[in-house]
């Protein structure tokens, strides 16, 4: 509100003159960022998973490897216990070795159930060079062929080792059907079985296969239940960051299509404005044409007045009618040449206590009459910088605008101070029915009335002359009712007064 037209006009004028970034350039923004949100949050998505992938896998990986050892330690335990406590007394005391033989039978069994006691075991099996089962934890097992698997005889033959993970379900549905049926996945190992060198630094003869099996479905369950949480936790993440950047698209959306609208808005008021201040200049001209005839009819008509005989009264009352009309019409000519060329203030160091006795003063009469009290609070150092002729017609606008809102009897206040921020403050509160809030945003536009005779003009005037002091005006409602004009003003520094 403390703006002027003019000050505005200026402002948007420059506005149009640095030409505003025009709507199609900026709405290119948004589809661009778009795409690279929705890119990075592509590329986001895509690494966390591969990352989950890689952490459960190894994860996988470190479970059979632990796994593969442990078999490993077992199978070589088992192979040395085998050679010293079963191997070599039978040979001492038998001469050869015949697992057929019950009590030789019962001899390996006590030392293999020594060794695996305890463990997590499914199944041994020891092979011989036919292919069948000499020895089995499972005695259903003993005796038979084709229990063995295909690979047996690189084992037999060639004293290599070799693991695998056997399956009864495929591997990627394991995932889906968890809790695991027991036995679903299960490590064997195959291993060659051997005596002692014959000769040092020989190689030690090999005796048959030893096979072991172990039900590893619990741990594996365990990894997939982990590979699980990782990759569900991976996906919740990525779209919970999916949101929060969508969100922050649709905001980012909102703010530039916000700031797009602006822009347009802005532009047709530059527009409108700008077609304003070329016709106010013309008017403003028209306006100032005018003065001068319109002095030359008051002034005609006033000396016609005094010619004219006494008696002739229909002709008084047309030559009166004639002055009245012109001094009326010319006072708006005035008043529009004032707010449309505002005169630059002096820079006087101004009493505003001063300038208010001389408005007061000058309405104290009439007032009177009417039954307006004054009542006047206000700080003896009001200085400022200013025109005090300029600030008397704000004044006097101001009260004459509070006076015609109550008309009649009624009560004007006015607080005069210096606040914190070295500003004067200015308070008119008069006891009339106070603004109309529906039309409050246009009282200063130039023209709004809501008077018969009114011209709209004074409280423009009061703005512009205000502005042009480096100061600001407020329409407000009192508290109690009542129109409030509050005048802004720069104080001079008490040590210059
Ligand atoms: N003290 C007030 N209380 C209520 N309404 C007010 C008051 N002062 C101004 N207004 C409203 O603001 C409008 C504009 O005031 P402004 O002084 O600019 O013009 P005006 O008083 O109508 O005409 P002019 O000043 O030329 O006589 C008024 O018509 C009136 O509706
Ligand atoms: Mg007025």
């Amino acid at each position: 509100m403390s703006d002027t037209n003019a000050d505005k006009e200026a402002r948007l004028a420059q506005g149009s003159e640095h030409n505003l970034p025009s709507v199609d350039t900026e709405s290119a923004l948004p589809s661009y960022a778009r795409t690279l949100s929705w890119l990075s949050l592509l590329i986001i998505l895509l690494t966390s998973l591969g990352l989950s992938f890689f952490i459960s896998n190894s994860a996988r990986e470190t479970l059979l490897t632990r796994q593969q050892e442990f078999a490993q330690q077992l199978v070589e335990n088992l192979n040395s216990q085998i050679f010293r406590r079963f191997a070599v007394p039978t040979l001492m005391a038998y001469g050869h070795i015949a697992l057929r033989q019950a009590e030789q039978y019962e001899r390996l069994d006590q030392v293999v159930t020594s060794v695996i006691q305890g463990l997590p075991l499914q199944r041994l099996r020891i092979y011989d060079f036919s292919r069948r089962a000499a020895y089995s934890t499972n005695k259903e097992d003993l005796g038979r062929s084709g229990l063995a698997p295909e690979y047996l005889d690189t084992i037999l033959y060639e004293g290599s080792s070799k693991s695998e993970i056997l399956t009864s379900i495929p591997e990627w549905q394991a995932p889906f059907r968890i809790p695991l049926a027991p036995g679903s996945f299960q490590l064997r190992i195959l291993y060659p079985l051997r005596g002692e060198p014959l000769s040092p630094g020989g190689r030690a003869p090999i005796m048959g296969a030893l096979e072991l099996t172990q039900d590893i479905t619990d741990d594996y369950e365990r990894v997939l239940t982990f590979q699980g949480i990782i990759v569900v936790m991976c996906l919740m993440s990525s779209v919970i960051m999916f949101g929060l950047l969508l969100m922050l698209i649709h905001r980012a959306e909102r703010v530039l299509a916000d700031r797009m609208n602006k822009t347009r808005q802005l532009e047709n008021q530059i527009h409108s404005n700008e077609r304003l201040v070329s016709m106010g200049r013309v008017v403003a001209s028209i306006a100032h044409e005018i003065r001068n005839p319109l002095g030359i009819i008051r002034s005609s008509a006033e000396l016609l007045q005094r010619r004219t005989d006494k008696a002739d009264a229909g002709t008084r009352r047309i030559l009166e009618a004639i002055y009245d009309e012109s001094v009326r019409l010319s006072q708006t000519v005035n008043d529009f040449l004032d707010y449309a060329r505002p005169r630059q203030p002096r820079q006087d160091l101004v009493d505003v206590n001063l300038v208010l006795d001389q408005a007061l003063a000058f309405l104290e009469g009439d007032w009177m009459r009417r039954k307006i009290a004054i009542e006047r609070q206000c700080e003896s150092n009001l200085f400022i910088h200013g025109d005090k002729d300029l600030l008397y017609r704000a004044f006097y606008n101001i009260l004459v605008n509070g006076q015609q809102a109550m008309d009649g009897p009624g009560i004007v206040r006015i607080k005069g101070m210096v606040d914190s921020e070295g500003h004067i403050r200015l308070d008119f509160l008069d006891s009339g029915p106070g603004f109309d809030t529906a039309t409050l945003p246009n009282l200063l536009d130039p023209f709004f009335t809501t008077k018969d005779g009114g011209t709209g003009l004074g409280l423009p005037i009061v703005q512009s002359i205000i502005v042009s002091h480096g100061g600001s005006i407020e329409l407000a409602n009192g508290p109690e009712g009542g129109a409030l004009v509050r005048v802004r003003l720069p104080a001079v520094a008490s040590s210059e007064v």
